[in-house]
């Protein structure tokens, strides 16, 4: 099974960005740890990018079985992305490191999770390994 990782805007900056909030360590980092936890059940891909378009294409054209996406801000903003993961078949499961919902108002609305099958937030980087599990379920 293969399940794609999409991290969008600013997630290339893990580790140096608001630590307090996001933590210290970079995703390059954590992934290995992540792809030795699922080894044997999920292959896993990884993307990051800071443009939505971009996103939108790379959501277009996965070959995965299920996807990961952390929106990042575009979560809170962009019906783009929402229309197109309503368009295409593969499962999206929605994915925060933070507890968006404790933060400001403005982040407790996503414009993607009605269209995703489900959302983990507040878990730090663990999020993605509980969200991994998840886009693993969605798919059978
Ligand atoms: C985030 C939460 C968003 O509100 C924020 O804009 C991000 C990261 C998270 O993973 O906690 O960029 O998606």
């Amino acid at each position: 099974m293969k399940i794609l990782i999409l991290n969008g805007p600013n997630l290339n900056m893990l580790g140096r960005r608001e630590p307090g909030i996001y933590g210290s360590r970079s995703f390059d980092d954590f992934l290995p740890e992540l792809r030795a936890r699922f080894a044997g059940r999920a292959d896993i891909e990884y993307a990051q990018s800071n443009h939505e378009g971009a996103i939108i294409d790379t959501l277009q054209l996965t070959d995965a079985d299920a996807v990961v996406l952390n929106a990042g801000a575009y979560t809170h903003t962009s019906l783009a992305i929402a229309d197109c993961i309503a368009a295409i078949k593969v499962p999206v499961t929605e994915v925060h490191i933070s507890n968006v919902m404790a933060r400001e108002p403005i982040r407790h609305t996503s414009l993607i999770a009605p269209v995703c099958r489900g959302t983990i937030a507040g878990f730090g980087l663990h999020s993605y390994t509980l969200a991994v599990e998840a886009a693993i379920l969605a798919c059978k």
